[in-house]
């Protein structure tokens, strides 16, 4: 039996946090493909632990990103990371989004009486803010592809961004008009290898679940085939599939049902909610999530 525990990350975890997501994801496709043995300048995967400690600590200061660690005891080890993700929290009010076919963008103070020239002048308005974006998006990627270090494979790191959108673009309908930009998603999320099985995955999804639907919004998840029972379980639907760099993907999306919240959810996706919460299934219960916000640990008893 384990005692996990699970906290906002801290700067001190960026190490053990990094290891346990190389550890995770050593044997996908995706990864080979990204971080090739022919580009590896140190030994081994020392390569790759530096860049996601970089991320991770750049990230860690980013107030729109939420990194969590789940933690136990281990015999002769004291506290281990035994589980870590990355959230992103919807985008700020003022974020311009291209989705937003319906924003008013002059707030209404060009429409012509007959609305006409007005839809006109917007549309003209719009299609020149697009460019201009366009081009300081491209101008951005060219930046940061500069910046990326030689032992990544950026050709591939295109190739997966390209397949990412076309997923995402596959899976349009699905989102119902909502703007992706405006729900939570999951970034990442690594459980160690000899702690799989035990709900470690589920405390670190049921976390952005529950800021979800603090936040009245939904959630959207690119996730790998090891993902898939793990969001199917907590009542995400997998609206398309695709793959990236050969591995297959699954876009996943949860919407937020007023009244049915991760408090109330029976934790099967099943939607017959059996009344007992969604942390009590198999005999799990967290014995106090309370807290998290100011550093304190959520707690769970896995069998
Ligand atoms: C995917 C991953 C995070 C799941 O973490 P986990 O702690 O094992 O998940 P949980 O114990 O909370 O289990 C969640 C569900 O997945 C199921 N599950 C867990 N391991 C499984 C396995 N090896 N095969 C099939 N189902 C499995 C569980 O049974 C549970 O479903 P249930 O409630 O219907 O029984 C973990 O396997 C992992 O780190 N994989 C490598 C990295 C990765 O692919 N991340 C996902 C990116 S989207």
């Amino acid at each position: 039996m384990h005692s996990l525990r699970l906290r906002p990350a801290r700067d001190e975890d960026v190490p053990a946090m990094a290891a346990l997501e190389v550890a995770a994801f050593l044997d996908s496709p995706m990864h080979k493909a990204m971080f090739p043995q022919r580009l590896r300048i140190k030994p081994g995967v020392q390569d790759q632990l530096e860049w996601n400690m970089a991320r991770m600590r750049k990230g860690l200061a980013d107030p729109n990103l939420h990194y969590l660690v789940v933690l136990t005891d281990a015999p002769g080890r004291g506290e281990i990371i035994v589980g870590c993700a990355e959230w992103s929290a919807p985008a700020k009010d003022d974020y311009n989004d291209d989705d937003d076919d319906d924003d008013d963008i002059d707030g209404g103070g060009m429409r012509d009486r007959d609305g006409t020239e007005g839809v006109g002048v917007r549309r003209r308005r719009r299609s020149r803010r697009k460019s201009e974006e366009e081009q300081e998006r491209a101008r951005d990627l060219e930046l940061r592809m500069a910046r990326l270090p030689p032992f990544l494979d950026k050709s591939a790191l295109l190739d997966a961004n390209d397949e990412v959108m076309e997923l995402i673009e596959k899976s349009k309908d699905a989102f119902r008009g909502q703007n992706r930009h405006r729900m939570w998603t999951l970034n990442s999320i690594s459980v160690d290898g000899d702690y799989r099985g035990i709900g470690v995955g589920k405390m670190l999804t049921r976390w952005g679940m529950e800021r979800a639907d603090r936040d009245r919004t939904g959630i959207w998840i690119i996730s790998s085939p090891l993902g898939l029972q793990l969001y199917r379980s907590l009542g995400f639907t997998q609206v398309a599939e695709g793959s990236r760099l050969g591995e297959p993907q699954y876009l996943m999306l949860k919407f937020y049902e007023p009244g049915v919240g991760a408090e109330h959810r029976n934790g099967n996706g099943n939607g017959n909610g059996n009344g007992n919460g969604g942390r009590q299934e198999d005999g799990k219960g967290i014995e106090d999530e309370k807290g998290i916000e100011d550093g304190k640990a959520a707690k769970v008893v896995a069998a």
